[in-house]
């Protein structure tokens, strides 16, 4: 049968209806473009940024991992282009007020909400300013940064100082990053604040378009490993009105959200631009030398960077399905198990008879493992259906054969099929199922 489509509706219904995504101070009236993460959506977007650091640092020898400060010296961003070039053309309704990207209005001349009149073009930097210290003046402007990148191309002689790493290797991050956007979208399609996960790869010139191809090839493997739909996700090659100041190529990773292709991930050849920026500007050696071939150079950099919260999104597109079985119907969220909120529901199939106290033991034995729950709550075919809504791929029943012979069934929730599982294999079952499914590959 045919996955039919889903909608937005559905999506922001469901994610408010059982604790994935909120709208920021919502008893306020909420704040335009930001939001909060409930329960489920905490662990849904946990479990992906963990899943990511995985793939990108752990299971690799070349790459290190860094937390760096959202606050850096202005200089930074002066070096970096974005204080000069990180702006979006603007126009404001004379009328109505409303403000708009220039270049999405499409030669439109009138407002498209009122039909007022437009002000002229200007250009409008996103980066949000604030203040260090009590003094609000010019000396004490600081940026909140609008791209992870930064913080990893100013500590690049630190990592090299630091450990062993040889060129080429990789400097990865996850964490916030802000833009003023004028136009927001789509839930948390674009939001004002969000989350990144990026990776510096630091090669010697030269390598660059071979290296920028082997990561283009590893990303796009990254999201059918994450169970992504194969043919939701594509490439998207910037013309040259698209590429950004610092890059000599770039492609996007786009899904197919329910409104249209999108970008999901951009992959840049971002040459030596940044490190000879922060070179000139700082005044400091960002040149390596390479103990080989006894040569020095500035390394040129291919730079994966997926948005966090984007991927949220895509996996909520890509997860849901409304299913009509023989004589019921169903709400699905396909999640990877790697990355689903809850692993596995723990029903005693009757609330007597013993059969709690079991399912109570096993709950407290795989607690400290993996995110269960336990509910004891309706008939069994209900209780699957609230762990399919939410995504749980496993769910554990206590039956009455139990009792004689230590077994459970273990219901797999795409398949629905069922097998039973002696009480001690539980836990090794799941490590197989979850933990173990995924075979890394390393580049
Ligand atoms: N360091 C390169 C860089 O920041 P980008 O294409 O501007 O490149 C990379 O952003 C990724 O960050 C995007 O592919 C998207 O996933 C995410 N992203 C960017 N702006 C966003 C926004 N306003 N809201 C949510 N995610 C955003």
């Amino acid at each position: 049968m045919a996955k039919v489509e889903t909608t937005m509706d559905k999506l922001v219904s469901l994610c408010k209806r059982r604790g994935f995504i909120f709208q920021s101070s919502d008893i306020y009236g909420g704040l335009s473009a930001v939001y909060d993460y409930g329960p489920l959506g905490v662990e849904l977007k946990n479990n992906i940024k963990k899943f990511w650091w995985r793939w990108m640092v752990q299971t690799r020898d070349n790459i290190v991992g860094l937390d760096a400060a959202i606050l850096m010296a202005p200089r930074v961003w002066e070096a970096s282009g974005h204080v000069e070039g990180f702006t979006d053309p603007l126009v404001d309704c004379k009328k109505c007020k409303h403000r708009f990207r220039a270049d999405l209005l499409e030669n439109l001349k009138a407002c498209p909400d009122c039909g007022g009149e437009l002000t002229e073009s200007r250009q409008f930097n996103l980066m949000f300013k604030t203040f260090v210290g009590p003094v609000e003046d010019s000396a004490s402007v600081v940026y909140l940064r609008p791209e992870t990148a930064q913080g990893i191309y100013v500590n690049f002689p630190n990592v090299v100082d630091s450990t062993r790493v040889k060129i080429p290797f990789g400097i990865a991050q996850i964490g916030k990053a802000f833009r003023n956007e004028i136009t927001t979208e789509n839930f948390i399609f674009r939001t004002r604040e969000f989350e990144q996960m990026e990776m510096q790869f630091f090669v010697k010139p030269g390598s660059d378009k071979e290296w920028f191809e082997r990561w283009k090839q590893d990303r796009i493997n990254y999201y059918k490993t994450l169970q992504i739909r194969p043919d939701k996700v594509r490439f998207h090659q910037h013309g040259p009105d698209e590429l950004a100041h610092y890059a000599a190529d770039a492609f996007d990773i786009q899904y197919e959200f329910p409104f249209g292709w999108k970008e999901l991930e951009g992959i840049h050849n971002r040459t030596n631009f940044d490190l000879n920026r922060h070179k000139e500007f700082s005044g400091k050696e960002l040149t390596y030398y390479d103990d080989e071939s006894k040569e020095k150079f500035v390394p040129f950099i291919i730079e994966t960077s997926a948005g966090a919260d984007r991927t949220v999104m895509a996996v909520l597109s890509d997860a849901y399905e409304e299913q009509q079985l023989e004589n019921d119907s169903r709400t699905v969220m396909h999640f990877a198990p790697e990355i689903a909120p809850i692993k596995a529901g723990i029903f005693p199939l009757v609330k007597k008879e013993g059969l709690p106290e079991i399912a109570y033991k096993i709950r407290d034995e795989l607690k400290p493992h993996y995110p269960v729950f336990y509910d004891e709550g309706g008939a069994v075919g209900r209780r699957y259906r609230r762990q399919d809504e939410i995504g749980t791929p496993f769910c554990i029943t206590i039956d009455f054969q139990t009792k004689e012979d230590e077994t459970v069934t273990i219901r797999e929730r795409d398949a629905m099929t069922q097998e039973r599982v002696k009480i001690n294999n539980v836990r090794s079952w799941l490590f197989e199922h979850i933990d173990n499914r995924v075979k890394f590959n390393t580049l």
